[in-house]
């Protein structure tokens, strides 16, 4: 099979590498990739957003399958047009990547669909959100309706905070057209967990789990960023939660997904909330998670290039994969000034001495060559993964790896798979 990856970040590089593990995989062509991909695949100079381009290069390389990492194409249509060319596409077409393009179309659909998820109002008019919100009982959580990279989540301690958070997006035009509406939510109080699945539509195929941690600095402490590191098998998601899940929220949205004419063949992602009263949604992404591919793909036991090959031509229920059960960890390093402002351009050494495959592996994220130079090009630079006979030495491997990098302002956290959240393992 000739398959074409579009993407260049850490969780590219990881399906990169799944997908080149497979003896079903006979090339495979990056869209623009990075260079931890460009050892696996052979590189098109095509941005990830430019659907046209990459719609043409599928044709002209004749791709038996496109594999979409991002969200942002899926949002612009690439499904759509790939279907028009007949091509086998892994990610939904725009009107199912809405899921995560719009948190009102979500929130919406799952009111239709009676699926579990905090109660929410929309607004486009700052007057009439503030007349509402004003004495509102806090906390409440403000959400941009569009994309935002992460950015468009305001949590408000008091009812004045979220008429302040409603006005920088209604009335300031912080996140442009994508918060031209806005959501606001009730906050859901709990511990949060993320499930995701493969799925054609009709059936279902689990993913082993993963938690990140999003906040910048040890003990869950700075402003929140992509993710700093994730672990796998996430403590505290035990087989009974992720039936429960898979019967009340997952199976209950793809009906709807049916039922509304969508015919959805990607990954789901889940945000969820663990309330007292049962797993709510706050959130459905159309992708993988990043960093969380980086440690589940290491434990899918399984030929993922048959399973996302399943998924795009409705044929799931095939698919059969079981779970490696050595724990995973990684551990992102991020360049000086993230999540703000990256400083970048800064040569990276010691990416092979930190390799040990198959059980420890460099994903590479914000990186560029220049002159056969690898040197940083983003905020997110890379991610060291680990396999290990237990949490612990999985954790000790990816560190050890880790010490062996180094870039002018390298930073990462110390405490990856070790924080109270992780804690259980
Ligand atoms: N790590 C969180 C996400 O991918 O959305």
């Amino acid at each position: 099979m000739k398959v074409l990856l579009v993407g260049s970040g850490g969780r590219e590089h990881a399906l990169a590498w799944a997908i080149r593990n497979s003896p079903r995989c006979d090339a495979l062509l990056a869209a623009p990739g990075n260079p931890g991909i460009a050892a696996l695949a052979r590189c098109l100079d095509v941005s990830a957003e430019d659907v046209d381009g990459l719609a043409r290069a599928a044709a002209s390389e004749k791709a038996d399958l496109v594999v979409v990492g991002p969200e942002a194409p899926l949002a612009k249509g690439l499904a759509d047009r790939l279907a028009e060319a007949r091509i086998p596409c892994f990610g939904p077409p725009a009107a199912g990547a809405r899921l995560e393009a719009s948190k009102i179309f979500a929130k919406e659909l799952m009111r239709r669909h009676q699926i579990p998820t905090g109660r929410a109002q929309v607004f486009e008019d700052a007057v009439a959100a503030r007349a509402t919100l004003a004495g509102a009982t806090a906390p409440l959580v403000v959400k941009a309706d569009g994309l935002c990279a992460g950015k468009g989540v305001t949590v408000c301690q008091t009812a004045e905070e979220a008429i302040a958070a409603v006005d920088e997006a209604l009335v300031e035009g912080r996140f442009g057209e994508a918060g031209r509406r806005v959501l606001v939510e009730d906050f859901l109080a709990g511990e949060e967990v993320s499930i995701q699945a493969l799925t054609d539509g009709n059936s279902l195929l689990f993913l082993p789990t993963a938690r990140d941690h999003k906040r910048i600095g040890d003990r869950d402490t700075g402003p929140n960023t992509g993710g700093m590191g994730a672990v796998s098998p996430a403590p505290g998601v035990s087989e009974a939660l992720r039936a429960e899940v898979e019967r009340d929220i997952f199976v209950p949205l793809l009906h709807a997904l049916r039922e509304e004419g969508i015919p959805f063949r990607g990954v789901l992602y889940a945000g969820l909330m663990l309330t007292r009263s049962g797993p709510k949604v706050l959130e459905w992404n159309v992708r993988f998670g990043d960093p969380e591919t980086q440690v589940l793909l290491p434990r899918f036991g399984g030929d993922l290039l048959v399973a996302l090959h399943a998924a795009a031509t409705g044929h799931l229920e095939r698919v059969k994969a079981s779970e490696d059960p050595r724990p995973a960890v990684a551990v992102v390093v991020a360049a000086a000034g993230y999540p703000g402002k990256p400083r970048t351009g800064d040569p990276i050494s010691g990416l092979e001495r930190a390799e040990s495959p198959p059980d420890v592996l460099v994903f590479q994220a914000g990186t560029a060559l220049r002159d056969g130079r690898v040197l940083t090009s983003g905020g997110r630079v890379l991610a060291v993964m680990a396999r290990g006979a237990s949490v612990g030495e999985a954790r000790r491997r990816a560190y050890e790896g880790l010490g062996k990098l180094s870039f002018t302002g390298m930073y990462f956290r110390k405490d990856i798979a070790q924080t109270p959240a992780t804690r259980g393992l």
